[in-house]
């Protein structure tokens, strides 16, 4: 789709939809809309007046213009109290543009920059949101259904100052860079374990572009002694695991590297200690981490980081055959260290463990791991919030903040001292899974064993990447969650 900003008088372009904003504050007077009721013979302040219209956030006004402006009909989308508009706000704005300019089968629209000169957002971070809401919300998993036609061509962005025009239309590009990263990162979760297994990720990691990828199969994962990974994917003989790097390499010499790791297990069973049928039936989603990793790597050479980016997805399916472990059985990771597996169900730590090891042979100054970790994620936080935890406090709080901004909430949760306890065996270096309660933190403490001295963040996504109901701009199924906010940190170092 076209989306260009312009300077120009916005009533003198031809359009389907024109989209003004509106927010609820009496003593902010909005020209344009004034504008457009003399045009309209005081018709908008009427309905406004008798609708009980106040500009409320998510509020939603279309009139029809019978001829009188330039476009056929008119949009006034509320933003609330001009204070409180924040991204979020102007993300599901664009949204609802979005959804309006589709149920009028418009070709195309124009809109001010939703939340412009409200103060507390800059005229480019308010384009970033919309224009991300707006093509976020049009996302739909279509590999096994006929595509609807969209008649949706063109959005036009008016700037009321000319200097505004080269910055929003920079974030307009850069919205639709990220935009791409996003749908590959929801495309993965949504395909199917029977289309996506490891060799499919492998596969689709080789055609990403701008980064030198290079894939390890079984030989080269037994090789390296990834026993902890192996021991996960010792129960898939009919899918066999992959190993997956990827590298990007900034044009100018990289002051720090950065390492992100997902976890790519295509389909969890729970292995011997099985899921129950209601729990299974979600579990293409457990490679959320690393369709995450991948959507982020599949755009990191237009984004243009100035940092080194690698990224590594140990990726395996987690199922029941006569090779599967059992629980009990001890294996030894790629580190040295010796795992009881009490719990094949709490096989992403085994993977993520044995993928940490080798991602550190590179010496990363940060080390960032994606994970659908633990269901007790979901009892803490949720499906709207994912957990935060590591080693250092600086990264948490630069990953939190970027959460903030893109509207992808994140919170800390502690490593507890007395909790590491939790994972002590007497016959091994530590178990796999933890006692009854505060399964995301001794999941952390599991990782925390893989990641020496290295500053580290690890997030749990084992609420956020999946809805099950329509979100503003996210559809049932995968979220795509956190490309956006790695986008974000990246372009901030
Ligand atoms: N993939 C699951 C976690 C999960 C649960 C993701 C719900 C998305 C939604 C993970 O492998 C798992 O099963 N973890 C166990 C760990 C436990 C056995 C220590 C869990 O959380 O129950
Ligand atoms: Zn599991
Ligand atoms: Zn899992």
């Amino acid at each position: 789709m076209k989306i260009a900003a312009v300077y120009n008088q916005i009533l003198n372009v031809n359009a389907d939809l024109l989209v003004v904003d509106m927010a609820q504050d009496k003593k902010h007077k909005n020209k344009l809309l004034n504008k457009i009721d003399l045009t309209l013979k005081k018709e908008i302040s009427a309905i406004l007046k008798n609708e009980k219209i106040k500009g409320a956030k998510g509020e939603a006004k279309l009139i029809y213009t019978r001829g009188k402006l330039k476009a056929d009909y008119l949009l006034i989308m509320g933003l609330g109290d001009k204070d409180k508009c924040d991204t979020e706000v102007i993300r599901r704005a664009g949204a609802v543009i979005l959804s309006t300019a589709q149920r009028l089968k418009a070709k195309k629209v124009v809109s001010v920059v939703l939340g412009s000169k409200y103060g507390k957002v800059s005229d480019d971070d308010c384009a970033l949101a919309m224009t991300e809401g707006f093509l976020l919300a049009g996302y739909k998993y279509t590999r096994y259904i006929k595509k609807a036609e969209s008649s949706l061509a063109e959005m036009v962005l008016y700037c009321r100052e000319r200097a505004a025009v080269a910055g929003v239309n920079k974030a307009v590009n850069l919205a639709q860079i990220i935009h791409q990263g996003v749908v590959l990162a929801r495309d993965l979760v949504n395909d199917p374990a029977n289309l996506a297994t490891p060799r499919y990720l492998a596969l689709a990691a080789k055609k990403l572009k701008g980064v030198k990828v290079r894939v390890h199969g079984i030989g080269a994962i037994k090789k390296l002694k990834m026993g902890a990974f192996l021991s996960v994917a010792q129960g898939s003989t009919a899918n066999p695991p992959y190993f997956i790097e990827m590298h990007y390499r900034p044009k100018a010499r990289p002051k720090k590297k950065i390492a992100f790791i997902g976890k790519g297990v295509t389909f969890d069973t729970g292995g011997y200690s099985i899921k129950l049928a209601k729990s299974m039936e979600t579990m293409k989603d457990d490679k959320a981490g690393a369709a995450a990793v991948m959507g982020l790597m599949s755009v990191i050479s237009k984004l243009q980081p100035k940092v080194e980016v690698s990224a590594y997805i140990a990726a395996t399916e987690n199922m029941v055959d006569g090779f599967a472990q059992r629980p009990g059985d001890i294996c030894k990771s790629m580190s040295g260290k010796t795992i009881e597996v009490l719990n094949t169900d709490a096989e992403g730590r085994l993977t993520l463990a044995d993928a940490m090891t080798y991602a550190l042979k590179k010496k990363p100054d940060y080390l960032i791991d994606i994970a659908t970790l633990t269901g007790a994620c979901l009892v803490a936080l949720g499906s709207r919030c994912s957990a935060v935890l590591g080693n250092d406090q600086d990264l948490i709080d630069k990953l939190i903040k970027c959460g903030r901004e893109t509207g992808e909430m994140l919170w800390q949760l502690p490593i507890v001292e007395d909790y590491r306890d939790d994972i002590k065996t007497p016959i091994a270096d530590m178990k796999n899974n933890g006692a009854s309660y505060a399964g995301t933190i001794t999941a952390a403490i599991f990782l925390e064993n893989f990641v020496g001295k290295t500053k580290w963040a690890h997030l749990d996504i084992a609420g956020t990447s999946w809805t099950s109901a329509d979100l503003p701009y996210t559809p049932k199924g995968g979220t795509g969650v956190m490309v956006r906010t790695f986008a974000r940190l990246l372009s901030g170092f």
